[in-house]
């Protein structure tokens, strides 16, 4: 990703100038005192180019201007809308609109003077959110086909005001390329030890990281995520991380206060284990840690901005084979909490892992609300397409909050009903329940069986749980996410903290 640095508006001298215009009234002058130069500098000639491209800087239109004169490589003109309809959200959409038209350069400068330092930096945001790409494992790519952008000036009229603004934002854009990072990797490199190692990088930000092995989970009892862990020749992981902000950073957890949680699902590959899923498609499964891979990116980027407060992070890290040793349909396995689960289907192995880390993060950590991210159920993609991230929860005030910082940051999730009857479709006749309820509502009986690990016998807990399995991956380029890992999660779960909880 390109470094960003916020400067004071000068013509550059080489690489592109991109011009962010809003939709101007009929004959109004234009805001942007770098365009007034440029017209001066070109000879009028970008004023003809708008003209002839009929370029009213409507949203997302865009006109771009080739070897303008001045020493630049382009000009790239991108209409921003109605002035007074130009949100954070609409900033980001333009800075995501960019990336790809400069990709090529080595450089280019932005002209934001004309915008709110903070609508500059939210440019920023979306254009370095945008630009993300995985190229680990490409190695014969020409050198003319690969992005070459490694500075992008934003000129504002207040540096310093769009640099303060920018920080923040810069960290949860390290955390979001962190869980895309993970979720991109393929599952032969990143089974549940290195994506453990992955989270002791995370030491460096300041985050306390413990790892569980098996021995230490066999003798705690968790019994539904080790039957999932049996089949695989990998050992599994539970990765504990801690950022404790609310001190100021000091390492320690400020007087009784208790601490947010997170709590992913981390299934390095899903098989499907004995319940065999079939072969077309299988490879999409490598994405089914991203509830995972989001509470780690999050985790690192509250950290990177130094959030005010206490946050923990709890990710199980398995994978689901099918083996000799995996574990069959008809098994009855006891959980951590106690309660026994009659197998039904293998495949349905991403709420048994989350049943024994939810209830082990209640236990040690009795923290202010939890909320849990999995890529749980196909029937989500059913129910909410790609467009929405299914939102279950037994607290209003948790779900509204939620529903709104989603909104806010383009990570939209509508809440799905849960009721008794639901419920009822998890009843077993030999253990305490099943781990499926059967083909209707399937993601609605999956959230009520990651429910009955929510402890609430110290009283209410307030709980959520995003199915995020239509939404951790993109099929296609969107606004502000290229196609691939979408790190969904890590964005709105940083809102919905610094919304509510800090300070
Ligand atoms: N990881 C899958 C969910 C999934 C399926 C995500 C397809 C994206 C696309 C999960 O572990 C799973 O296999 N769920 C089953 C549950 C069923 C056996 C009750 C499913 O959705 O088919
Ligand atoms: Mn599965
Ligand atoms: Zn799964």
């Amino acid at each position: 990703m390109p470094d960003i640095a916020f400067v004071k508006p000068a013509l550059p001298r080489s690489g592109a100038l991109v011009l962010p215009l809003p939709e101007a009234a009929e004959g109004a002058e234009p805001a942007s005192t770098l365009r007034q130069a440029l017209e001066e500098a070109t000879g009028g000639a970008l004023a003809r180019a708008l003209e002839a491209a009929a370029f009213k800087g409507r949203k997302g239109q865009s006109c771009t201007l080739w070897a303008p004169g001045a020493g630049l490589s382009k000009i790239v003109a991108i209409g921003l809308g109605k002035p007074d309809e130009l949100t954070p959200e609409a900033a980001e959409a333009a800075g995501g609109a960019i990336a790809p038209m400069i990709a090529q350069e080595r450089e280019a400068m932005v002209a934001a003077e004309g915008m709110a330092p903070e609508l500059g930096a939210a440019l920023a945001l979306g254009l370095t959110l945008r630009g993300y790409r995985f190229d680990r494992y490409r190695t014969q790519e020409k050198e003319e086909d690969r992005p070459r952008l490694e500075r992008v000036a934003i000129a504002t009229a207040d540096t310093a005001a769009a640099k303060a603004a920018w920080a923040p934002m810069r960290a949860v854009a390290d955390g979001v390329a962190l869980a895309r990072d993970l979720v991109s990797e393929p599952p032969n490199v990143l089974g549940p030890e290195e994506m453990a190692e992955r989270c002791r990088g995370l030491e460096k930000l300041g985050i306390e990281v413990e790892v569980l092995g098996p021995k230490e989970m066999k003798k705690l009892g968790f019994g539904a995520l080790l039957g999932v862990a049996q089949g695989s020749a990998r050992e599994p992981r539970l990765v504990v991380m801690q950022w404790l902000g609310a001190s100021g950073g000091k390492g320690k957890r400020a007087g009784g206060a208790k601490p947010v949680a997170f709590i992913g699902k981390g299934v390095t590959f899903d098989t499907g284990g004995i319940s065999i899923k079939p072969a077309q498609g299988m490879e999409e499964m490598k994405f089914d840690m991203a509830g995972a891979g989001a509470v780690i990116g999050l985790m690192a980027a509250l950290a990177g901005r130094k959030a005010r407060l206490d946050a923990v992070g709890v990710v199980g890290l398995v994978e689901n084979m099918p083996s000799g040793t995996a574990q069959r349909p008809g098994d009855v396995v006891k959980t951590y909490s106690g309660q026994t689960v009659e197998v039904i289907n293998t495949d349905a192995e991403g709420r048994l892992v989350l049943a024994d880390a939810l209830w082990y993060c209640q236990e040690r950590f009795q923290p202010r609300f939890m909320v849990d991210l999995a890529t749980l159920t196909g029937a989500i993609i059913i129910s909410l397409g790609h467009e929405h991230a299914g939102l279950f929860s037994n607290d209003d005030e948790l779900a509204q909050r939620i529903m709104a910082a989603g909104k806010a940051v383009s990570e939209p999730c509508w809440r799905m009903p849960m009721g008794e009857a639901y419920d009822k479709q998890l009843k077993s006749d030999i253990a305490d329940m099943k781990n499926v309820g059967g083909r209707p509502g399937g993601s609605i009986t999956a959230a009520h069986f990651i429910q009955r690990f929510v402890d609430t016998r110290r009283g209410h807990m307030p709980w959520a749980h995003l199915d995020i399995a239509g939404t951790a991956w993109a099929s296609k380029d969107l606004p502000t996410v290229p196609k691939g890992a979408t790190g969904f999660g890590v964005r709105l779960l940083d809102r919905l903290v610094a919304e509510h909880y800090e300070g």
